[in-house]
């Protein structure tokens, strides 16, 4: 099945030679095509170019004069199981609780762990289902999915269980990562070190055994896991084929990018929290800083360095990390229009930051994040847009009119 995607106003970010992420200064190049044609073949990128340069067969043409193609966004941290929305903590913190007192008197994630330890399978997954259609339509093609509402072994398998069924079942590239040390249960406060032993000792060897984690979480921060406690749940995931991918720094500078990069993350994320030492500590190696604009802007919290970052030479990604309890927006048009707005990357920054990074920092931007050959036929065509700046700037408005995955149009 040939499909041509013909009279394109403007195919964008188009990659001759693909590389793995880009950095620094390599942040700000993005190659476009103005008048093109793309070609799909079996569900993959074959071919594009100007569009008089074309002169093929086909068995379908999709006419988008006046359109833009862009690939689709990756979103490389998310938390899209969950059984119940939080606006009533929304409302206690615009009267001026914080986030951790909320989380200390047994609110935040284990309101979540609560309510998901009530529903079951098939109710979750309905739910989540239902949000990744959503998040299909607003222009996303690859996103990563965590537990981390569970908190005892039985839930977060379950938890688990359903990200699987998302795999099996849905068009969107998808991983899935095993957040166990996401919150301290109630019954664990004052002996903390227990639930990592649960973790470390139970957990890690079932969800293992059934092959459920591409990743292993631990949200190291001030209030929830310390250091030590992070190096060995990620030691024995390690153990077990799960790499590294964690929550720091959101809170306080908590050692979290240290340790991630200690054992290899293949990102560290939130990052709100950042002294010059963890700049220097994440050059020159392979992990993402992936920066999480909705929950900074949800929770008002400072925002990360993310112009000192790219400035210093490293790569930056930006997620969605829809959840909840502190970002509870699919959108990451929205996160793009953040990226320029809040944190003054440049559009070029802001879409390579959307795709390719955070397609890096999922493991997959060999096969997805922007328009190479041979890749995923993973992208979207826009209303009638005047540029591709214009899709940062109008923020909140949907842009996105059709979406193909895997080649075929959803
Ligand atoms: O990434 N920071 C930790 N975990 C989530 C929030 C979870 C929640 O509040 O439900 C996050 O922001
Ligand atoms: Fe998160």
């Amino acid at each position: 099945m040939r499909t041509l995607i013909k009279n394109i106003k403007e195919l964008v970010k188009v990659e001759y030679q693909p590389k793995l992420r880009a950095q620094g200064k390599e942040m700000s190049q993005m190659e476009t095509i103005k008048g093109a044609y793309l070609l799909i073949e079996d569900g993959m990128i074959k071919a594009f170019g100007p569009m008089n340069e074309w002169d093929g067969t086909t068995d379908r043409e999709v006419d988008a004069t006046g359109r833009m193609v862009f690939p689709s966004f990756c979103d490389s941290h998310t938390h899209l199981v969950y059984a119940n929305s939080r606006e009533h903590e929304f409302v206690d913190k615009i009267r001026g609780l914080s986030y951790e007192e909320i989380a200390k008197r047994g609110g935040g994630i284990l309101n979540s762990a609560k309510a998901t330890a009530a529903a079951t399978e098939d109710e979750l997954y309905e739910m989540a289902q239902r949000r990744l259609e959503e998040v299909i339509r607003i222009g996303t093609g690859a996103i990563e999915i965590k537990s981390g509402y569970g908190l005892t072994t039985e839930s977060e398998l379950k938890l688990l269980r359903v990200i699987r069924r998302l795999k099996e079942n849905s068009p969107l590239t998808i991983k899935s990562n095993f957040l166990g040390a996401h919150g301290i249960p109630m019954e664990y406060r004052g002996h903390q070190e227990d639930y990592v032993e649960l973790v470390i000792n139970e957990m890690i060897p079932r969800v293992a055994t059934e092959g459920l984690a591409d990743f292993i979480d631990v949200f190291c921060d001030q209030g929830f896991f310390t250091v030590e406690d992070t190096a060995r749940i990620l030691e024995a995931g390690i153990k077990y084929g799960m790499r590294p991918k964690i929550h720091a720094n959101e809170m306080a500078v908590s050692g979290g990018v240290q340790v991630g990069v200690k054992y290899g993350a293949i990102s560290v994320d939130h990052l709100e929290q950042m002294g010059d030492a963890e700049i220097e500590c994440l050059k020159g190696t392979e992990t993402m800083p992936t920066i999480l604009p909705g929950c900074a802007f949800f929770l008002n919290l400072p925002l990360s360095p993310a112009r000192k970052m790219i400035d210093s030479g490293l790569p930056v990604a930006m997620a969605s990390d829809y959840n909840p309890g502190t970002a509870p927006s699919n959108n990451m048009q929205l996160i793009l229009s953040m990226a320029c707005i809040r944190y003054r990357l440049t559009p070029e920054e802001a879409f390579n930051a959307t795709t390719l990074n955070t397609a890096y920092a999922m493991g997959v931007s060999n096969e997805v994040g922007t328009i190479a050959v041979g890749k995923k036929a993973n992208f979207y065509i826009t209303k009638p847009i005047p540029s591709y700046e214009y899709m940062p700037y109008s923020f909140g408005e949907n842009k996105v009119e059709r979406v193909f995955l895997n080649g075929v149009e959803v």
